[in-house]
């Protein structure tokens, strides 16, 4: 404890960022010290599991210190360890969870695991003190597409999801093929705003009606057939055109189904504000915020959405998810372990 305040020290390792963070009283963050490997893959186009891992080990120790000298903090004042325990790189999962395990062991505090997608949502209580379940999410990741009714802080209805790609992966995807590098999403996004949306006419697929799964792979399949028939061709590809043709098939279905899904579903039995919260990686996307103003504005949804640094793997959203998650349903063991494909818990977060 601080000045009254409760102090979590938390872990994220999931997969290219080494993070830990310190927060009072689970919203107010202290310090979020992130080290990302992203210039180490820029060289290999993509993640390498191993040499992630390798970095986690070699990272963990100066972050650590880095993030206790931000907090002015000492040990002794920590009161409770959150670590991710899943999805993610078993490997690189594992150097943050047993970490975490080796100082809540030795120092004699509580530990707690936390899904990563959890800690996204939870992001947004950092962002907006006020903000409180019930709410639904829209969680868009490199791992993750789905929309959630977030009931309570540890309670939740996936409403739907993706049944192949998950949207950030497309987008790496395209931008590979593009030969934009790694990572892809922000130069999709960036090069998307110099072409034209409606260049190509890539189809939406919305899937069975009243359907809230997403399915991205039959147009990054599209992208690759464009691409083909206009090589063979001998016709000079507008990369600016592809990119923000499919960005925009992209979006027009994501959008869609969130709004719908808020103005639909039944978290308040359709009724209390409508709120729809952003999370993840993608939230990030300057098309995806723009389309999300526009409609919840005309339809009285309030938008919430993580600035860029708490959108991103960060160890402070996985502070904040351990303090809801410790609150009200204590500590976990120390048996907890890496699960590199740990389930979004239906009922409970
Ligand atoms: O949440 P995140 O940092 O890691 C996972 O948990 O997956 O998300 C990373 C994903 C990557 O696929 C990255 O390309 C994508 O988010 N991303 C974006 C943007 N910024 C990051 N995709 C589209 N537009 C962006 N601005
Ligand atoms: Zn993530």
């Amino acid at each position: 404890m601080k000045d009254g305040k409760f102090i979590t020290m938390a872990f994220e390792s999931s997969c290219d960022e080494t993070s830990v963070a310190v927060l009072a009283d689970g919203r107010q963050v202290l310090a979020n010290v992130i080290s990302s490997q992203i210039d180490i893959f820029r060289q290999y186009g993509g993640v390498v599991p191993e040499i992630a891992s390798r970095h986690h080990l070699e990272n963990i120790n100066p972050v650590i210190d880095q993030a206790m000298e931000e907090s002015g903090l000492s040990w002794e004042e920590i009161d409770l360890i959150g670590v991710t325990e899943g999805p993610g790189l078993v490997g690189a999962l594992l150097v943050g969870v047993a970490t975490a395990k080796a100082i809540a062991f030795a120092r004699d505090i509580p530990l707690v695991g936390v899904h990563h997608i959890l800690g996204h949502i939870s992001a947004n209580y950092i962002e907006y003190p006020d903000l409180k379940p019930p709410f639904l999410a829209l969680v868009t990741s490199g791992g993750h597409t789905n929309i959630i009714a977030v009931d309570d802080y540890n309670r939740c209805r996936v409403l739907g999801g993706t049944r192949d790609d998950a949207v950030g992966e497309a987008y790496d995807k395209v931008a590979r093929v593009l030969g934009l590098g790694y990572p892809g999403g922000p130069k999709m996004d960036r090069l998307a705003k110099e072409g034209n949306p409606d260049a190509i006419a890539f189809k939406r697929v919305y899937l069975e009606k009243d359907s809230y799964d997403f399915s991205f792979s039959g147009l990054k399949t599209a992208v690759l057939n464009y691409l083909n028939t206009e090589k063979q061709a001998g016709r000079e590809v507008n990369k600016a055109d592809v990119a923000a043709s499919f960005q925009q098939a992209v979006m027009d279905v994501i959008v869609e189904k969130a709004v719908h899904a808020v103005m639909e579903q039944t978290q308040n039995g359709g009724r209390g504000e409508k709120k729809l919260v952003l999370a993840g990686g993608v939230a990030s996307n300057s098309k995806l915020r723009a389309m999300l103003e526009e409609a919840c504005s005309t339809r009285g949804i309030r938008l919430y959405r993580p600035s860029p640094v708490l959108c991103t793997d960060n160890g402070a959203m996985i502070g904040c998810a351990a303090y809801y998650k410790y609150r009200e349903l204590g500590a976990d063991s120390l048996d907890l372990d890496a699960d590199p494909s740990l389930e979004l818990p239906e009922e409970r977060l």
